[in-house]
């Protein structure tokens, strides 16, 4: 899933986040050997690093959060994973604030709250690196004949509604279009366009960014397969069908209906 927040494909957060990783680590490390050692210049730097850290966390939210809400699918596992990791990462920024202003009052105090902001930091690590290399929340997977990212968002939904033009798409290629929060993949395949669910029902996975070959879309979280013509489940571990929509071409345009019911 092709990251939002993104410098010519390198998505911004991975990046981002090295930084506050390393600062609140060094910040509990210097507060350790200060504790230890009882030199004031480990402590002095230690305050640094905090405020480093917290700075820099607070930048890496920012392409963070814009691919919580733009790039991770919703009502996925994926979003789940990622709603943990954003709580995780909150409070390591708030236990490392605390730690900060409590210093004065004992150092042993704000060390232990820097260890359990640390190992909070670790387990949230592990979630983002899910995120990722699981995920693939960032990554684009997509195989060569694919082509670019493709992906529209419409406001208001009217019915039935412009979606494409019929000579977007080669064979085998795919859109995503977003229309009122709504996510719909549009694919066409040697028999033609089909409109269905970009939302995978095994984990949510998003099928747009999956693979599409002889009218058939595999998942790229777990494997699973849909014949786009009717939404058949072909091979699991999704066991329920994907939902399709009408989708009628007229004048070179597609129209895509989308039923209430
Ligand atoms: S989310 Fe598991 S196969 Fe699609």
């Amino acid at each position: 899933m092709k990251s939002k927040a993104s410098i010519k494909s390198h998505p911004l957060h991975p990046i981002l986040v090295s930084f506050p990783i390393a600062f609140f680590i060094g910040a509990f490390v210097a507060d350790v050997v200060g504790l230890a050692t009882t030199s004031e210049d480990f402590v002095r730097l230690s305050e640094w690093l905090s405020i480093a850290g917290i700075s820099m966390a607070l930048v890496a939210a920012i392409p963070g959060i814009i691919d919580y809400i733009f790039t991770v699918p919703p009502e996925s596992s994926a979003k789940q994973r990622a709603t943990k990791h954003g709580l995780l990462n909150v409070s390591v920024v708030i236990l490392f604030v605390v730690a900060h202003l409590t210093k004065d009052g004992g150092l042993a105090t704000a060390v232990l709250i820097e260890g359990v902001a640390v190992v909070l930091l670790m387990i949230s690590g592990w979630l983002g690196g899910t995120l990722v290399y699981r995920n693939q929340i960032g990554v684009d997977p997509r195989y060569a004949d694919a082509g670019k990212w493709n992906e529209q968002r419409f406001e208001r939904s009217v019915n039935p509604i412009e979606v494409a033009s019929a000579d977007e798409l080669k064979d085998n290629q795919m859109k995503l279009v977003v229309v009122g929060g709504k996510r719909i993949a549009i694919g066409k395949s040697e028999s033609g366009y089909y409109a269905f669910d970009d939302r995978c029902t095994h984990k949510g996975g998003a099928l747009a960014g999956g693979a599409l070959i002889c009218s058939t879309v595999q998942c790229p979280w777990h494997g699973s397969q849909f014949t786009i013509r009717d939404g058949a489940v072909t091979a699991g571990p999704a066991k329920a069908n994907i939902k399709t929509y009408p989708l009628e071409q007229k004048n070179n345009k597609l129209y895509l209906t989308i039923s209430t019911a």
